[in-house]
């Protein structure tokens, strides 16, 4: 499917679903591998569940796709069904896509309702978490806690700077939401993820990988 069509899809998206679609354009390739290379990060050996959340037209997919074993498994859980329906074109017409269709599921809801018959060992996520009220947002990171498999990954990214940029020109209590959301974050990530900067993107993005406890560390 052609550049232009995927980013007119998700442009329209970004002027009729704000809130969920978070951005004006899809992740460069560059972010879109770079959220891939999460699932390298699994310590997992045999065949892998890999859950991406929020796919949009497919950024992060594409080189999934490319990823995918032979016994792996992909899930993909995207709310709107504009972008299932673009996803599920390119599994019918793009070869590297329709060749693993067969190991690919998509569900249209929302990822907070998601009930896996198993946890899995990566999980990718395209949300735009700053987008999200505070309790939202601590649900959802709760959610990829209890979908990970002990020892799981988790990859998703966040613009480089933009919590501080939107809290300079926002009103108190957008600014207060903000930085709430900094403190969530920070929680969440402490001790158990490294970041790598994305600059070929726009606007450029950190991609945050955590690695949950695994069985031992719980011990
Ligand atoms: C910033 S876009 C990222 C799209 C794509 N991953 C990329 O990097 O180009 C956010 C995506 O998350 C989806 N989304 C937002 N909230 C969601 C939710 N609660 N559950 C599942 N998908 C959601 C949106 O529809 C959109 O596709």
């Amino acid at each position: 499917m052609r550049r232009g069509s995927t980013h007119r899809v998700f442009l329209s998206e970004f002027v009729r679903n704000f809130h969920t679609t978070g951005s004006l354009l899809p992740s460069s390739r560059f972010l879109g591998a770079a959220l891939a290379r999460g699932v390298e990060k699994s310590p997992r050996h045999g065949p892998r569940r890999i859950l991406e959340v929020g796919p949009g037209t497919g950024a992060a997919t594409h080189h999934l796709v490319a990823a995918l074993k032979p016994e792996d498994r992909l899930e993909l859980v995207e709310i709107n069904p504009r972008f299932v329906e673009l996803l599920e074109a390119r599994f019918a017409q793009e070869p590297a896509w329709r060749s693993v269709r067969d190991r690919v599921s998509i569900h249209c809801q929302r990822i907070e309702a998601l009930e896996a018959s198993e946890p899995y060992d990566a999980i990718v996520s395209g949300l735009p978490l700053n987008n999200f009220a505070v309790a939202d947002v601590e649900q959802i990171l709760a959610v990829f806690e209890r979908l990970a498999r002990p020892g799981g990954t988790l990859a998703f990214f966040e613009y480089i700077a933009i919590r501080s940029a939107k809290a300079a020109v926002s009103g108190r209590s957008e600014r207060q939401r903000l930085q709430e959301i900094g403190r969530v974050l920070e929680r969440f990530l402490a001790d158990k993820s490294d970041r790598s900067a994305v600059w070929l993107n726009f606007p450029p993005a950190w991609v945050h990988y955590v690695q949950f406890p695994g069985e031992d560390d719980n011990a």
